[in-house]
Order: C-alpha cells, then structure tokens, then sequence
C-alpha cells in the first residue's frame, strides 16, 4: 500500500503538470489501488472551454487502462485556501470504483487538509447496483 505521504506527493507532481491556462487553477489527483499501485492525473483544458477535463478523471483514465476498477483513496489537490473537493461530475465517476466508505483526501501544498468518505460527498448516490437491481 502507498502511504497517505506518497499519495500526497504524487498528487502534489502531477499537479505541476496541469495544462489550464484559462483557469490557472491547477490541479492534481492521485488515486490507490488494492494491489498498492498509484495512478494520477491532471486537468486539460481546452480553447473551447467545456471540453477540458478534470484531474480525478484523468486519473481514473489512467487506472482502467491499468486493468485496475476499485479506488482505495484518493487525494486531490488544488489551489488557493479553500478546499478544493472534487465537482459533482467527479465525485460520480469515483463512486463507480470506489466504496461509500473510501477516503477522498483534500490537499493544500502543506498537506491533506481534509478527508471525506465517497458517501460524504456523495450521499444517496446512484450506481451499478441499481442497474443491477431491475
Ligand atoms: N478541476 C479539477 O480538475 N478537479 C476538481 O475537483 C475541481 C476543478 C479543474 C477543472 C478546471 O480545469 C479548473 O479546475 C477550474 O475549474
């Protein structure tokens, strides 16, 4: 398993590596897998603005590349001083892989600020059980 220091860290590099020129508000994630593997992501903005993409969505592009489908923990890290928690849309494609306890950690350069579980931040959410349950 990394520990919640090399998640942090690798957060913190990836967040370097942001492309957000419109923005200018870089962020980084950076996901843990079972088998103690880390997949991480930046955001990518684009010219024609709603196509740009999320850091956590980078990161879980990552991950199923990897063949890997469940998230252990999370830490996202953003900018400025207030806590950078993922957007909605984010917060939905972490509940696929992740369980309603899984820790979303929330990060400044200083270190994690915050941590939520999925549920959380995501409470009476819909996932595939539900498409499971017809
Ligand atoms: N952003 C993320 O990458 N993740 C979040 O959790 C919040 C917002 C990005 C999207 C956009 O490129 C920039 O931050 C400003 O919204």
């Amino acid at each position: 398993m990394p520990s919640l220091d090399a998640l942090f860290e690798a957060a913190k590099a990836i967040q370097d590596k942001a492309y957000a020129p419109y923005s200018r508000f870089k962020v980084g994630a950076a996901i843990a897998t079972p088998d103690g593997r880390v997949f991480t992501g930046c955001n990518v903005e684009n010219a024609a603005y709603p196509v740009g993409s999320c850091a956590e969505a980078g990161a879980i592009s990552a991950m199923v590349a990897a063949g890997e489908s469940r998230i252990t923990q999370i830490v996202v890290m953003g900018e400025g001083e207030a806590l950078v928690t993922p957007c909605g849309g984010c917060r939905q494609r972490i509940r696929e892989f992740a369980a309603p306890d899984t820790p979303i950690h929330i990060a400044g350069p200083e270190g994690i600020r915050k941590s939520f579980t999925l549920d959380e931040l995501l409470p009476f959410s819909f996932g595939p059980d539900n498409l499971a349950a017809r």
